[in-house]
């Protein structure tokens, strides 16, 4: 594999054995890459379909789609679990299968499987065992960390599912990893379950950590990605830093006490006005001059009464997206 990037500053240059291969910050990044199943009925299948993807050091990145949409298959890749058909990928530096990126990344599985009568305590005695770890304090401090020292005594079948995806979690910091790998995190959790999951993975940003999370469930996600890739049959639809993509919203401002002549002059072409016995309703882009139009309120002596934003919903790109992508081909014939 020719070097075509620099070595980003964070690695040195024991860490890069066949050159340098990602650009500066960049913790993960697939170029085209693409896994193909053959299925009876429908013959060839990309189940992930020339997928490039780029994610930042540091960032919590949403992998967003719905079920079968190649997630799963893509971390799997990643994780070098399964082969690409082609394409090339880069995890921290390390072309994807390179063994040595294992001792700074980690992967909770989707369905993390645990013996189920041992104590979250032997759990992560039996897991740092793997990775030469018998450090005790560690240990109990992981427990603390993810909120299950106090249920010590108990076994992983006593564990509730928000316990066990602590647990999970606990053991996926065990090598004090730089990228952790969460596929669908918060998969069938209730709400509490939920908030917690979500405080931690914030923790894991915090200190420095790149965390990649897999979702099909997205008002959780939407609170703490950074940047989100929604992919769709195998295909990444959309790419970007969550702010950017949700642009676009609406406000809607209510005021008493004006005038006709007040909402006249408020009528943009981006904005819709409606005036009644001296209430006005302004709706208008989230990017428009709302401070001005607030100013002009206040001048003319009117009360505001509310202002709403009605924001861009994660999940109403998510569908708009996924739905506008239909009758997409990913298939061959054989
Ligand atoms: N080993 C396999 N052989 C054939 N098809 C597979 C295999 N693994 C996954 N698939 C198919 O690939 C598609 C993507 O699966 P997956 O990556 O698990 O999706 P997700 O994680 O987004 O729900 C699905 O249609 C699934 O049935
Ligand atoms: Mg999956």
């Amino acid at each position: 594999m020719p070097s075509k990037f620099k070595i980003p500053g964070r690695y040195t240059a024991s860490d890069f054995p066949q050159g340098g291969v990602l650009p500066l910050g960049a913790a993960i990044e697939t170029r085209q890459l693409t896994k193909t199943y053959k299925s009876r009925a429908l013959g060839k299948i990309n189940v992930v379909d020339h997928l490039d993807l780029q994610v930042e050091e540091g960032e919590i990145f949403g992998f967003l789609g719905p079920n079968g949409a190649g997630k799963t298959t893509t971390i799997k890749m990643l994780l070098g679990i399964i082969y690409p058909t082609s394409g090339e990928g880069y995890v921290l530096g390390k072309e994807i299968g390179d063994m040595n990126v294992h001792k700074i990344i980690s992967y909770l599985p989707e369905r993390p499987y645990y013996y189920e009568h041992m104590t979250g305590m032997e759990i992560l005695k039996f897991y740092g065992s793997l990775f030469g770890i018998n450090d005790r304090a560690k240990f109990q401090a992981l427990l603390e960390k993810v909120n299950l020292a106090a249920d010590a005594s108990k076994t992983i079948s006593q564990y509730s599912k928000g316990m066990q995806q602590r647990i999970g979690l606990a053991q996926s910091l065990l090598n004090d990893p730089k990228l952790l790998f969460l596929d669908e995190p918060t998969g069938g959790l209730d709400p509490i379950a939920h908030t917690e999951i979500r405080d931690l993975i914030l923790q894991f940003r915090d200190e420095g950590r790149t965390v990649f999370i897999s979702s099909h469930e997205l008002s959780e996600v939407e609170r703490i990605c950074d940047r989100v890739a929604i992919i769709n049959k195998g295909i990444i639809e959309r790419q970007g830093r969550l702010e950017d993509l949700l642009r676009g919203g609406r406000i809607e401002i209510i005021a008493d006490g004006l005038t006709q002549t007040f909402a006249d002059t408020t009528r943009t072409a981006d904005s819709t006005v409606s005036f009644h016995n001296g209430r006005l309703i302004v709706d208008l882009n989230e990017d428009g001059d709302i401070n001005g139009l607030i100013d002009g309120i206040r001048t003319s002596k009117g009360t505001i009464v509310s202002i709403i934003p009605r924001r861009r919903r994660l999940e109403d790109l998510f569908i708009e997206t996924v739905s506008s992508a239909k009758g997409k081909k990913n298939t061959e014939a054989v």
